[in-house]
């Protein structure tokens, strides 16, 4: 086991009618002027966000409400929500909807606190962020992790860029969890969810540390739940025990619990943003369209590893690790297949794509040779290429 420092300063607030506590959580906080911000109107249409602003009002608290966050996060919108933030004089930044609103709720609140400085810089690592506002979060949706996470993603639509921010700054001060919110969920959203709360916990998985048992185990009941328990949300999204343990594993997946003492690798993660800043594929969808290409181009560097997720993840096993490891690939992708997730690029609007296409998504993902990703197995540029082209059937 690796040294480790783990903090999750992020309250969670779970279950029913958990919602009606989001004022008194911000008058804890110090919090009286509010900036709500939400999505494309799924929580207008649910009457959630009517639910937040009247207990708003009904505890004297002063808020605005901006609505229009995409998927895939702009910085655009994000740089205009810190104007208005801004002009508003806000003094916390409530989040309601999923990942795409907490990562555009973390940008307004450093964007706030730091009002003489374009909030990209912080993304681009040209400035250092050293304060920021303290951020709620209303979470409706379980997957990307966001509302107990270190981590927010933007897209730069200027540069065709999407990139992650990772400082404890991004922690949520507090996250209400109410798995009856996730109930209107089209089954396609589900199925994004259910593969990015397995993919933040696989990206940590495949590590070549030993000696992390704790970790290793945790990670396995993890994964274990969301498969089981995936399998009956994509059925009934109105079944509140499964999407509550789907709820709570996406948090568990993304707040750095299952990669304490261990090198991460993340490398699908990168590997799909470059998918999602080019053709605006969802995030869920990017990881499962590229994971069993990576993991094919990836396995060798160590079978065992493969192996171990072959018996405890899937009950696998086979004459060696070598067989486990393919077995195992191919349960994930037979498994994101039951859920209708995509997982090569023909089944993605785009289609298969020109080898044109293929160098500049290595290119950029490289940083144009700047860069490796990965750790399991380093990919320099060319590596990435042939993922991508593995993937483009
Ligand atoms: O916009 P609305 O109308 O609300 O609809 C959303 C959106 O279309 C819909 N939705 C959410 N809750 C709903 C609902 N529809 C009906 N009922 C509900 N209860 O779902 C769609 C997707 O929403 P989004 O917020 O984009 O989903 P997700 O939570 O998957 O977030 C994805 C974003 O988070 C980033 C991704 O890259 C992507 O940009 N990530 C953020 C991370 C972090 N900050 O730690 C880590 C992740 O790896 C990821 O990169
Ligand atoms: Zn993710």
């Amino acid at each position: 086991m690796l040294n480790f420092t783990y903090l999750t300063p992020t309250k969670v607030i779970f279950g029913k009618q958990t919602q009606l506590q989001t004022a008194s959580e911000i008058k804890k906080l110090g919090g009286s002027k509010v900036f709500v911000i939400y999505g494309g109107g799924s929580v207008v249409k649910s009457g959630l966000l009517a639910q937040i602003t009247k207990n708003l009002e009904e505890n004297g608290l002063e808020y605005i409400t901006k609505g229009g966050v995409k998927p895939n996060p702009r910085l655009n919108f994000a740089r205009e929500a810190v104007l208005e933030s801004i002009t508003f004089g806000t003094d916390f930044v409530l989040a309601v909807g999923g990942g795409s609103v907490i990562d555009t709720a973390k940008a307004v609140a450093h964007g706030t606190a730091n009002p003489d400085i374009d909030i990209w810089k912080f993304w681009d690592r040209s400035e250092n962020l050293t304060k920021s506002l303290p951020v709620g979060v209303v979470l409706t949706i379980s997957a990307a992790g966001s509302e107990m996470s270190d981590s927010a993603v933007l897209t730069n639509t200027e540069i065709g860029r999407k990139r992650g921010l990772s400082t404890d700054l991004n922690r949520p001060k507090f996250a209400i969890m109410n798995p009856e919110l996730t109930y209107t969920l089209p089954k396609y959203q589900i199925g994004c969810g259910i593969v990015d709360i397995m993919m933040h916990t696989l990206d940590r998985y495949f590590t070549h540390t030993k000696g992390n048992q704790m970790t290793d185990e945790i990670s396995e009941a993890l994964l274990r739940t969301v498969i089981q328990n995936g399998k009956v949300a994509i059925k009934d999204p109105t079944n509140y025990e499964a999407m509550s343990e789907i709820m709570w594993a996406g948090s568990i997946s993304h707040n750095g619990m299952t990669g304490l003492g261990a090198v991460t690798d993340f490398a699908p993660h990168q590997l799909g943003h470059e998918l999602s800043a080019m053709f605006d594929v969802a995030h869920g969808a990017s990881l499962s369209t590229i994971w069993g290409a990576w993991a094919t181009y990836s396995y060798i560097e160590e079978p065992s590893r493969f192996a171990r997720y072959a018996k405890k993840v899937w009950g696998i096993t086979a004459q060696d690790d070598e067989q486990a490891a393919k077995k195992a690939i191919q349960a994930t992708v037979d498994y994101f297949v039951s859920l209708d997730m995509p997982v090569k690029f023909s089944d993605l609007d785009i289609g298969v794509q020109s080898e044109d296409i293929l160098e500049k998504l290595a290119d950029s993902c490289s940083y144009d040779r700047g860069r490796t990703i990965g750790s399991f197995r380093v990919c320099d540029r060319d590596d990435i290429l042939e993922i991508y082209k593995l993937a483009n059937c």
